[in-house]
């Protein structure tokens, strides 16, 4: 059976560790056989500290996909979809293999991700490491429980992964990374209830705004989309706070089975209706990164390695 990356559909942690890399040489034959490794050293870790809840991904950058596994494509394999619109922006930016290491000790996911840099070092540089954290209940740094409307259950693993439609990467999944700086002085200017018609759901108790009574502008109306026979379009998020005393943002990861769900979102947060309702928490945050990859399961991986 096919085996998805066990990062992919994980419980959400108390930390994590996102490191973006970019390969510096040609030589895929071994670039195929380290990742083999680093899904290795994942199982190693999480094996001997079982408690932490240890779990992983390696997913490789869409461009770069096409020199490591050139004989394979993913059937809808494309660049990071670049966006504007006035002063809103959805940038790309390098990235030729997205780490993300998750684990309810910080000193764990500082020891994996030591030993990967270490393991794949004289073949990469260092492009960002951003660590995430738990913020209080879940939420993100502006205040507002972040992913309880993610896909629970069964429901988790038919959104995230690649289902038969593309059966070599059946369990594969499109992830999506954007690194959003939040401008929490004017975030912090608006009152309560003007956050909470940002969001379409009240700050405190985390309670969702009925469907009409939420603003057209606000971020859960802008990403609830639905196809065209009404059935709802879903992502799932691995997305994490971040920050120090001086920046603050939220880590945004998203993992589908089809890169369509997180592109069509983002357009709608960035382009809005057409009637000038873009996502509102947009004018508050701002995406500095952005990269496209997909995450092949365990068993494409181990394959190409012995190839
Ligand atoms: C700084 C950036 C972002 C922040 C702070 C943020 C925060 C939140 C929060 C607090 C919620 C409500 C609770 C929940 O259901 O999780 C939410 C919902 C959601 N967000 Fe975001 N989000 C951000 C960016 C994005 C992006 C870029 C996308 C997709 C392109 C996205 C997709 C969604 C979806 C699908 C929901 C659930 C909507 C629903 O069904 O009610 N978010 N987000």
């Amino acid at each position: 059976m096919t085996q998805a990356q066990k990062g992919i559909c994980a419980e959400p942690n108390l930390h994590a560790l996102y490191l973006t890399l970019i390969v510096i040489d040609d030589d895929a034959v071994t670039m195929r056989k380290k990742i083999a490794q680093v899904l290795a050293l994942f199982s190693h870790y999480d094996e001997e500290y079982y408690e932490a809840m240890v779990s992983g991904i390696v997913a490789v950058g869409t461009d770069y996909w096409y020199e490591l596994y050139p004989r394979s494509i993913p059937q809808e394999l494309a660049p990071f979809p670049i966006m504007n619109s006035d002063d809103r922006s959805a940038p790309a930016t390098p990235g030729d293999l997205f780490i993300q290491i998750k684990a309810d000790r910080v000193d764990i996911c500082h020891a994996i991700g030591t030993r990967i840099i270490e393991l794949l070092r004289p073949h990469i540089d260092l492009f960002e490491e951003v660590k995430g954290f738990r913020y209080l209940d879940g939420r993100d740094l502006t205040g507002f429980v972040d992913g309880t409307e993610n896909p629970k259950g069964m429901q988790k693993f038919n959104v995230a992964l690649v289902g038969d439609q593309d059966l070599e990467f059946a369990g594969g999944s499109y992830i999506h990374v954007q690194r959003y700086r939040h401008n929490m002085e004017k975030w912090q200017q608006l009152s309560v209830a003007t956050q909470e018609e940002t969001y379409g759901r009240t700050k405190a108790d985390n309670v969702e705004f009925k469907s009409t009574d939420k603003a057209p502008f606000s971020h859960t109306k802008r990403t609830s989309l639905k196809d065209k026979d009404g059935k709802s379009i879903e992502i799932l998020r691995q997305s994490m706070p971040y920050g120090d005393m001086t920046i603050q943002g939220l880590y945004f990861v998203s993992c589908a089975k089809s890169p369509q769900p997180f592109t069509n979102m983002l357009k709608s947060m960035v382009y809005g209706d057409g009637e000038g309702n873009y996502d509102r928490l947009l004018d508050f945050t701002n995406a500095e990164t952005g990269g496209a990859f997909f995450a092949p399961s365990i068993n494409f991986i181990k394959q190409q390695a012995k190839e």
